[in-house]
């Protein structure tokens, strides 16, 4: 039904237009009485096998919406009827923003990606809150939270905590995104020392509170083998919760795209398909460097159901799908969830003796 009927008539529109049509149908199916559950009944898959516990917090399923779709938290219960396990809002900055001049999205078929320099649209603190206050019992909603793009980095640790005070009630986690739209400024934001200026207000805040809310960290996908592991061992040493990897690249290698489309296009991060394998390899390194004790959501590439399998076999106890979701609709979020099902099963039935091992050559 996406592929044939729907998709087209998305993709005819620019992916900004198709994105706000598609919030504007979610939000209009909340209105009408009963439109989250009939959504419900069509579209999500509910199964023991399914549910997840990390960090404290129950999920339903481990597939969750990543942080750039539901930016202002208008629809996260319309995207939880379609199936997903949980939904990260934002990024969420004090300040509203529009962001930069359009067009800044830009849809690769050919590489089935998506480039963005969206420059975090959000409309601030206050009117998300707004949107959190609607009841949501049951629903996991985490919050990725930013910096305005006019703070200036000494200042950045005030607007972090802001939004991390002011929405502490109303999320389950936070995910703090440190990965600015400048390549060039990755690895300065990305250091150990200004990563730990950036939490520890954080986590001082935290201390006094009655409700634990776990903190994530969203990192570039674009960090050296060694960048990585300097901030898996702020997760090792702080009490910094776990991490999100990653966000989108600013890389070209590799795409079938044309170098004049690219050029066209210019600067932004690139999502889907090419960074199935970064993130994965990323994953799995954090996995393997601490212990296999932290949690970890594996998000950058998941486009279909053998690509969650393996990020999940890699170390992810989550994993957040965003460009696949575009390319390939509602109907992947149940694909994975009947894939998960079925590994689950068969795990069980090899356990049990019910299912014979295959047997190798001697
Ligand atoms: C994003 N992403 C993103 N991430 C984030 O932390 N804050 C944000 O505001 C946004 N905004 C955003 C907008 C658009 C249009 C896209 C395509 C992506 C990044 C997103 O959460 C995810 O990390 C990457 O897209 C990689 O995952 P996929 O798309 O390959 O599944």
């Amino acid at each position: 039904m996406y592929r044939h009927f729907i998709k087209p008539v998305l993709f005819a529109l620019s992916i900004e237009q198709a994105h706000q049509l598609v919030l504007l149908l979610l939000r209009v199916v909340g209105l009408i009485p009963g439109g989250r559950w009939l959504l419900g009944k069509c579209c999500a898959i509910t199964h023991p096998t399914l549910e997840r516990e990390v960090f404290g917090v129950r999920f339903t399923n481990p597939i969750g919406v990543a942080a750039g779709f539901d930016r202002s938290g208008e629809v996260y219960r319309e995207l939880h009827a379609l199936g997903f396990g949980f939904v990260e809002i934002g990024t969420v900055t004090p300040s509203p923003q529009n962001g930069n001049p359009r067009p800044r999205v830009f849809r690769l078929p050919k590489d089935r990606a998506i480039v963005n320099r969206m420059g975090l649209v959000n409309s601030g603190l206050n009117k998300v809150i707004q949107h959190l206050r609607h009841s949501h019992k049951g629903l996991i909603v985490g919050c990725n939270i930013g910096k305005n793009t006019a703070t200036p980095p000494e200042n950045a640790a005030a607007d972090y905590l802001k939004s991390f005070r002011n929405l502490y009630e109303y999320v389950d986690y936070f995910t703090v995104n440190i990965s600015g739209e400048n390549a060039a400024n990755e690895g300065f934001s990305h250091t150990r020392d200004y990563v730990l200026h950036l939490l520890e207000p954080l986590f001082d805040f935290r201390r006094g509170q009655n409700n634990y809310r776990p903190i994530m960290l969203k990192i570039s996908p674009d960090l050296t083998d060694e960048e990585i592991d300097e901030i898996t061992d702020v997760l090792i040493e702080t009490p910094l919760d776990g991490i999100v990897a990653t966000n989108g690249t600013h890389r070209r290698d590799g795409l079938k795209t044309s170098r004049e489309t690219l050029d066209k296009v210019g600067a932004g991060r690139l999502s889907g398909a090419p960074l199935t394998r970064r993130s994965i390899e990323i994953v799995r390194r954090i996995h393997t460097r601490s212990g296999g004790t932290y949690p970890i959501i594996g998000v950058g590439g998941m486009m279909t159901p053998d690509d969650v399998c393996e990020m999940l076999a890699a170390g992810a106890d989550l994993v957040q799908l965003y460009t696949s979701y575009v390319y390939e609709g509602p109907g992947l979020v149940r694909d994975i969830c009947r894939r998960l099902i079925a590994e689950a099963e068969s795990v069980q039935k090899v356990e049990n003796g019910t299912e014979p091992i295959e047997k190798t050559d001697v």
